[in-house]
């Protein structure tokens, strides 16, 4: 039996957890949760799994969630202490990283020192400390397994070769919503459509960020650091039927590839067997059915966000932490009707050409330079747009 915690249980990853663990309760038990806001579910959650400990963003939601939870008295915490409580429980094995944005981060530290096993959905945690993760995941002997299907894909492709053996990783992208707009159209894109993505069901910010390419270029700075592989060595093909889910190229040229359903449960489901395989509650890939497979270029003049990311990881230290936080700001001001759909690039852009990069050293850094990139980029996006 392996026992979880699940940091976002509220969310479009955390849920597809939760089915997981619902395909196989002899093999998975959940030991403990955390959510947002969104009291009403967890409390669902908790009457059902009946987990040791619950955390929320903040005293209110735990105020709303107590009395909801009928016979069950799990521990109660609030903010980033509740997220380390969820995280470090004794009897957790496994931490399954779902929680949207920024304020996992602490969380994955304290259950790296605590010796669990990271299945991280989370990609922003490493995209902000990508250094300081790995590096405390190394020294303690800690497994980082990738949630996000692309990089679970690579994980799969990667099992029992050697380093020397890659020449290459090329990660899939669906190239989103907007894959075949021209840049005038690009200009009156609203919320609506961006949130209306081809084919995964996702949380609003990582579906804006697959609009704008900005998820593979977050991605892009994943695969760097979950792999070992420099920025040279990892490509971006736009795959529009989310099929081939990741490729390795080896030395030779052999190139491999994991395909699968659009599913969610999949990647989750493999990083909690792993390194075993467990059999699957999802339909078989029906490939007579899906059809053509289509492979392009990424179009970096209508979709900037992509070549950023790049730059930012190029230039290492704490670009991508400013990235990450301008984006942040962005996607939120063009979620709220603030900001133009092409105004979101010119923020993160902005916003990265207005710093000076230092060296990541410890989470205060990135804590301060994350402050620092989303008051600039407010302050870049007033100017920008609208009413920001
Ligand atoms: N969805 C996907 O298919 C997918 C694929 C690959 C990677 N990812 C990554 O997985 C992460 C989650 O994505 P998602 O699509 O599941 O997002 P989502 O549906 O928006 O869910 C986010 C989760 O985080 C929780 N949360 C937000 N702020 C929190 C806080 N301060 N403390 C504790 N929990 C907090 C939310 O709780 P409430 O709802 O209760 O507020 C919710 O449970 C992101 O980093 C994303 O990039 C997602």
């Amino acid at each position: 039996m392996k026992r979880l915690a699940i940091l976002g249980s509220t969310g479009s990853i955390g849920r597809s957890a939760l089915a997981v663990v619902d395909a196989h309760p002899t093999r998975l038990a959940v030991v403990a949760l955390a959510a947002g806001d969104n009291d009403a579910l967890l409390a669902s959650q908790v009457q059902r799994y009946r987990p040791a400990v619950v955390a929320m963003a903040t005293d209110e939601g735990i105020d709303r969630l107590r009395p909801s939870c009928g016979d069950v008295r799990p521990l109660m915490a609030s903010g980033a202490d509740g997220l380390i409580a969820v995280a470090t429980h004794p009897s957790v094995d496994i931490v399954i990283c779902a929680s949207a944005g920024t304020a996992g981060l602490e969380a994955v530290l304290a259950a790296i020192d605590a010796g669990k096993t990271i299945a991280l959905a989370n990609k922003e945690v490493l995209v902000m400390a990508g250094a300081l993760v790995t590096e405390r995941a190394r020294q303690r002997s800690v497994s980082i397994l990738p949630v996000d299907s692309e990089h679970n894909a690579v994980h799969q492709c990667l099992h029992g070769r050697e380093r020397g053996e890659v020449r290459r990783l090329i990660l899939t992208a669906s190239g989103g919503p907007f894959r075949e707009w021209s840049a005038a159209a690009l200009e009156r894109v609203g919320p609506d459509e961006a949130l209306r993505h081809p084919t995964w069901q996702m949380g609003r910010k990582i579906t804006i960020d697959s609009a704008t390419l900005m998820n593979k270029g977050l991605e892009v700075i994943e695969a760097h650091w979950l792999f070992g592989v420099d920025a040279d060595q990892i490509d971006v093909v736009i795959h529009p039927q989310s099929i081939v889910h990741s490729l390795v190229e080896l030395t030779d040229g052999s190139v491999l590839a994991q395909l699968g359903v659009t599913d969610m449960r999949l990647p989750i489901q493999y990083a909690c067997s792993y390194p075993d395989r467990w059999d699957g509650a999802l339909p078989s890939l029906d490939l007579t059915r899906a059809g053509r497979l289509e492979f392009l270029e990424p179009d970096h003049d209508r979709f900037p966000c992509l070549g950023l990311a790049y730059r930012a990881l190029r230039a290492g230290g704490t670009l991508p932490v400013v990235l990450n936080a301008a984006n942040e700001v962005a996607v939120d001001a063009f979620l709220d009707g603030k900001l133009g759909f092409t105004s979101i690039p010119r923020v993160i852009e902005r916003t990265m050409n207005a710093h000076s990069v230092e060296d990541v050293t410890t989470i205060d850094v990135v804590r301060r330079v994350d402050a620092w990139g989303r008051n600039k980029a407010r302050a870049m996006a007033a100017e920008l747009e609208l009413t920001v």
